[in-house]
């Protein structure tokens, strides 16, 4: 296993989409564990690989107080979103950025599991929250840009500083 570089916004790399996973490959499975060990290690709830510079549609996510509840989803679609909820959310390739943005509440979610098996899952709260935050980075969506192009404009600014004092 490695812990693989996390891409930070304003990364044009963040803005690709990603595409779906044709076969469980060793290289897959290789990527699942790298992704886990990487966001164990953060530490985060969520990973899309898109953020790791891996531009295919797999996502970790364990939201467990124990971290012992991997997640994997590939190729993950919603099928079904309803109701909203406000969450502060923050992400690994944004640090040190918080900020409430309003998502479903409960969404349904199909994808792969790592055996290629097809998986129904029924998430509300935070695990629903961070399922839409990582589909959305492999759509080369970043939560920030769910925020107002103010805000947008501030948090550039804050990270392009961060860069300049630990570069
Ligand atoms: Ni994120």
């Amino acid at each position: 296993m490695a812990l693989l570089p996390i891409l930070r916004f304003p990364d044009p790399r963040l803005k690709r989409v990603a595409a779906p996973v044709n076969e469980i490959s060793d290289s897959v499975r290789r990527l699942v564990c790298d992704m886990a060990e990487t966001m164990y290690e953060a530490p985060g709830i969520g990973l899309a690989a898109t953020q790791v510079n891996v531009h295919k549609r797999v996502i970790v996510i364990d939201t467990s107080e124990t971290k012992d509840r991997l997640l994997v989803l590939i190729n993950p679609v919603l099928v079904d979103v309803s109701g909203s909820q406000v969450c502060e959310e923050g992400c690994l390739s944004v640090p040190g950025i918080y900020d409430k943005v309003e998502r479903a509440e409960r969404v349904v979610a199909r994808y792969l599991d790592l055996d290629g098996n097809g998986q129904t899952l029924d998430a509300e709260g935070l695990l629903a929250v961070c399922i839409q935050h990582e589909i959305d980075h492999l759509e080369g969506k970043v939560f920030v840009e769910r925020l107002s192009l103010l805000k947008q404009t501030r948090i550039k600014a804050k990270l392009a500083k961060q860069a300049r004092i630990t570069a």
